[in-house]
């Protein structure tokens, strides 16, 4: 069985790593053929939004998915006369332009922030200068990590914050004082079948994902998010995992944006969960069926962003599980993670104080 990926960044080598037990040999197409996937299986050079190398890839394989949202959707969707294609190829679409994303929800009755689409310039006007600020004005298309975003503190700021992002089809949607960010990964087979993970609590710095802490605790709120990823699911008939993020407002859960695909917030059931979210993925995509998503305990992820921490310092931090990427340091990059997997929740949380505390400062 030969599952093909769009993408060989970290995502796709741990999709790479939960398929060789299985007995699933990964390829992979990236634009670099040292990307981290290549130590799990086979890249195919090629840029992710060149049809022909899409289709390409997709005659070696059996199933083809992606671990990345920004690829050619075209070549997606033609790729079904080669092989079987999951997730749908319209999921992936939705999840390129955060304005199609956002509608779509309202149209499921899924809350989301108010948002105002800047389509040209003149749209700007729409916006009332005397609407609540801050506002946060993001591009449709291609942000990731907080990059293609910016706080608007005031009507006089718009118009420098939208030239800045590049004067793009963007959209300006209100700033939402949460309590906390929460996400949901639910996992579908080919016969509708879903599993939920627990909620995750997640920090970002920077609009970069820090530190997930699952399970999230709360019945209330596991229901409604599994409601709404339930919902896009559904309305897809989507095959895969799939994850949204919300923001836990007094008032409940705020959609924010959904991956049509495995997700950072995730990490953590590689060791933390009865079947990881990549296993999960794989199984779904490949007509297996689902495995447990049942959690051992709590887990918690910590983020290495920026620069891999001292390995021997790391690894002193008793049960601490390392993943390093194997990518070259760069500000802002996600070059590895750690889990802790903890039977008591109140212990994993001074742990993972303790293991970011011996990251955050490497020389004391
Ligand atoms: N409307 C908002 N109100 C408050 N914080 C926000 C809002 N939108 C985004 N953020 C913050 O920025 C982070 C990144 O934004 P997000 O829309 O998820 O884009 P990305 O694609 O970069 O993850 C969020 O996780 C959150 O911390
Ligand atoms: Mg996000």
């Amino acid at each position: 069985m030969k599952v093909g990926i769009v993408g060989g960044g970290q995502l796709g080598r741990m999709l790479g790593l939960a398929g060789i037990p299985l007995g699933i040999e990964c390829e992979f197409l990236d634009s670099s053929a040292t990307a981290p996937a290549a130590a799990v299986g086979k890249i195919h050079v090629g840029q992710l939004d060149d049809e022909a190398a899409i289709l390409s890839l997709a005659q070696r394989v059996s199933t083809l998915t992606t671990e990345i949202e920004n690829i050619s959707t075209a070549a997606f969707s033609g790729a079904a006369r080669y092989c079987s294609v999951a997730p749908r190829p319209e999921a992936v679409a939705a999840a390129q332009d955060r304005l199609i994303e956002k509608t779509l929800f309202r149209q499921l009755g899924i809350e989301t922030a108010p948002f105002v689409a800047l389509s040209k310039p003149g749209d700007l006007d729409q916006v009332s200068v005397n609407a609540d600020w801050p506002k946060i004005i993001k591009t449709r298309r291609l942000g990731y990590d907080g990059r293609g975003q910016a706080v608007v503190r005031s009507h006089s700021e718009l118009a420098h914050a939208y030239k800045n992002l590049g004067a793009v089809p963007s959209i300006i949607e209100d700033w939402i004082g949460f309590d906390r960010e929460l996400s949901l990964i639910g996992v579908r087979d080919r016969a509708g079948a879903i599993r939920f993970y627990p909620l995750c609590e997640n920090v970002h710095i920077n609009g970069i994902l820090s530190t997930t802490v699952a399970p999230y605790d709360d019945s209330r709120l596991q229901l409604q998010a599994e409601t709404s990823v339930a919902r896009i699911m559904n309305h897809f008939d989507y095959v895969g995992v799939l994850t949204v993020e919300f923001f836990h407002t007094a008032g409940g859960l705020v959609a924010n944006e959904m991956a049509p695909r495995v997700h950072n917030s995730g990490h953590w059931t590689i060791e933390g969960a009865e079947t990881s979210q990549f296993e999960n993925h794989l199984r779904a995509v490949t007509g297996l069926p689902l495995g447990s998503t049942k959690v051992r305990g709590c887990a918690a992820m910590l983020n290495l962003v920026s620069h891999m921490p001292d390995r021997p310092r790391v690894l002193q931090h008793e049960g601490v599980h390392l993943h390093d990427y194997g990518k070259s340091a760069r500000p802002d990059r996600k070059l590895g993670h750690c889990t802790l997997v903890d039977d008591d929740r109140k212990t994993l949380i001074s742990r993972l104080e303790a293991l970011q505390s011996l990251i955050v400062k490497p020389n004391s």
